[in-house]
C-alpha cells in the first residue's frame, strides 16, 4: 500500500484534465468499494437508470465481474486501493476516457470496520480504518477534483453512517472515521460551492452487507437490528444525486433509526441524547 505523495503527483493533481470528449453525453459516476454491498447496490441501480459507472475496488476480479453484468459499453472496472494517489489518478484517466469526458458524481463509499474494545482492537485495525474511510475518501477528492470541476453542476457524494450522529461504544474508532467524513463534507461542500460542486454524505443505520458480519458483538446492532439493504442506501444515494433541490441538504439519513436519532440529537439536551445512546449501545 503506497500512501506517500509525491511532489510529481500533486503537481499533476492541479493540471487540468483533457477536454470533455462528448459534452451533454449520458451522466456518470464513478463509485469506490463497487464490488460488494452498498457500492454495488449503487453501481446496479445507476447503470439501470442509464448512467455510465465506473466500478473500483481492491477487489479487481469482483468489479471485473459485475461490470460483465451491466452489459457492454455501460461500464468500466478496474483496480483502486482508495488509499493511494496513483491509483486514484490511473483509474480517473481511464473512466474519464471510457465514459465521455464527464464525472458527475463521485461515490467514495469503500470503507472497513472493526469493532470491539477499544483497547483490545489492535492498533494496526484503527489505523486502517483511518486509512481507508478518511484518508481513502481525501485523496479521491484531492485527485478528482480537477475533473468534477470540468463537469458542470458534478456532485462528490461520501458514504458516511450513522456513527456519524452521536459516537458509539465498540465501533469508537469507526464511528470516529464517519464524523470526519461528516465534517468534510460540510466543509468542502462551503469551498467547492465556488465551483459549482456540491459535496453530501449519507447516513445509514446497519445494512445487510458483508460489513455486517462483523456486527454480532455489537450492543447497538443487537438493539436495533439490521434493518436495511444495501438497495435502500442505493436509492436514497439515487435520491440525492439526482433531487432539485430548492434548499440545500447535505446529510441524507437512511432508514426510520437513523432519522430519529438525528432529529434527536437536533432537539434533545445533550445529557438526554448521551442517555439514550448508552441505553441503546451499552
Ligand atoms: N453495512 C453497514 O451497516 C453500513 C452502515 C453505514 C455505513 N456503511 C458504510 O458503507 C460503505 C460500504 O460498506 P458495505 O457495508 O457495503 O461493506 P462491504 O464490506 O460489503 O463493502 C466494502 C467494499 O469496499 C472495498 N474496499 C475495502 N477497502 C478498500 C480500499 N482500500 N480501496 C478500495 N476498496 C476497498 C471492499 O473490497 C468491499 O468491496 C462503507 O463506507 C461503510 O462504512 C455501512
Amino acid at each position: 500500500m503506497k500512501t506517500a505523495v509525491t511532489a510529481a503527483q500533486d503537481s499533476q493533481a492541479i493540471q487540468p484534465p483533457p477536454e470533455s470528449l462528448i459534452p451533454g453525453g449520458r451522466p456518470t459516476i464513478f463509485v469506490t468499494g463497487a464490488a460488494s454491498g452498498i457500492g454495488r447496490a449503487c453501481a446496479e441501480l445507476f447503470a439501470r437508470r442509464g448512467w455510465f459507472v465506473g466500478l473500483y475496488d481492491i477487489n479487481a476480479d469482483g468489479v471485473a465481474a459485475l461490470a460483465s453484468t451491466l452489459g457492454e459499453g455501460n461500464a468500466v472496472s478496474g483496480p483502486l486501493d482508495v488509499t493511494d494517489p496513483e491509483e486514484w489518478h490511473r483509474a480517473l484517466a481511464d473512466f474519464w476516457r471510457q465514459g465521455g469526458g464527464r464525472l458527475d458524481v463521485l461515490l467514495n463509499n469503500a470503507g472497513i470496520l472493526a469493532s470491539g474494545r477499544f483497547e483490545e482492537v489492535p492498533l494496526a485495525k484503527h489505523f486502517a480504518m483511518l486509512r481507508v474511510n478518511v484518508q481513502g475518501m481525501v485523496t479521491g477528492c484531492h485527485c478528482a477534483f480537477r475533473y468534477l470541476q470540468r463537469t458542470p453542476g458534478s456532485h462528490v457524494i461520501n458514504i458516511a453512517s450513522a456513527t456519524a450522529i452521536y459516537g458509539q461504544p465498540e465501533l469508537v474508532t469507526y464511528s470516529g472515521t464517519k464524523f470526519a467524513v461528516r465534517g468534510f463534507t460540510e466543509g468542502l461542500d462551503l469551498e467547492w460551492n465556488k465551483f459549482g460542486i456540491r459535496v453530501s454524505d449519507i447516513w445509514p443505520s446497519f445494512v445487510k452487507t458483508a460489513m455486517a458480519d462483523n456486527f454480532d458483538h455489537i450492543p447497538s446492532a443487537k438493539s436495533l437490528g439490521i434493518r436495511l439493504r444495501p438497495v435502500d442506501v442505493a436509492s436514497t444515494v439515487w435520491t440525492c444525486a439526482t433531487a432539485i433541490q430548492l434548499i440545500r441538504k447535505i446529510h441524507w439519513t437512511v432508514g426510520f433509526q437513523a432519522w430519529v436519532l438525528s432529529l434527536a440529537t437536533r432537539l434533545a439536551p445533550a445529557a438526554i441524547t448521551r442517555w439514550v445512546v448508552q441505553r441503546l449501545a451499552v
